[in-house]
């Protein structure tokens, strides 16, 4: 998987994590980190891990242009799946569809309810018991991707957004690795199950 980011990396920790000796371990490996900011704490972060890294700045780019170059980078990567990891960039259909189908996105509330960023700042200022962490899969639309794994987050008592944050990233760090080992496993038994009926 290439794993994207845009600043300070904690999902992409947690999933390299994951590859190493978490749910991950066996069923995935992280082929790049890329940033379209190429001073993200995350990819500093990921480059003293070991992982290979890559970054395009986006700053004074228009979208089409630098999605597609983005996407051609990648590509050298072949990787079989995009993880959006606090990427904060809307995707062209430039981006989307050389890796249609294949982007996964983790968004810190109910999709339904809540879309685009600064999803911990609404839970708090609107004293919410409860957000829900969705990982979802990345269409065209501004997180309107279909749902692939979503957990509540209990919000009661959290008196201040850092807190809120706290509780919710804890619950976005396990939810993510354990909705790609979902998927890689489906993907896996799907694959092998058209293999022995013909
Ligand atoms: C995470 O909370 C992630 O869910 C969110 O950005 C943060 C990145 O943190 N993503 C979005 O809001 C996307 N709409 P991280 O860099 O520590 O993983």
């Amino acid at each position: 998987m290439a794993i994207l980011l845009s600043g300070r990396g904690s999902n992409m920790l947690a999933l390299v994590e994951a590859t190493k000796s978490g749910v991950l371990k066996g069923l995935a490996e992280v082929v790049v980190v890329f940033s379209n900011k190429p001073d993200a704490f995350g990819l500093e972060a990921a480059a003293a891990l070991g992982c290979p890294v890559a970054a395009l700045p986006s700053q004074g780019r228009k979208r089409e242009a630098f999605d597609t170059e983005a996407a051609q980078l990648l590509q050298q990567y072949q990787p079989d799946l995009v993880v959006l990891a606090g990427y904060m960039r809307i995707l062209s259909s430039a981006f989307i569809q050389p890796f249609a189908g294949r982007i996964l996105n983790i968004h810190p509330a109910d999709t339904h309810q809540h879309q685009g960023l600064h999803a911990y700042e609404w839970a708090f200022e609107n004293q919410l018991p409860e957000t829900k962490i969705t990982v979802h899969l990345v269409d065209e639309g501004l997180d309107t991707g279909p749902i692939l794994a979503q957990q509540a987050v209990d919000l009661r008592g959290a008196d201040t957004l850092a807190e809120v944050e706290r509780r919710g990233l804890a619950v976005e760090h396990a939810l993510y690795a354990q909705a790609l080992a979902d998927l890689i496993q489906n993907k896996q038994a799907v694959m092998s199950s058209k293999k022995t009926s013909c």
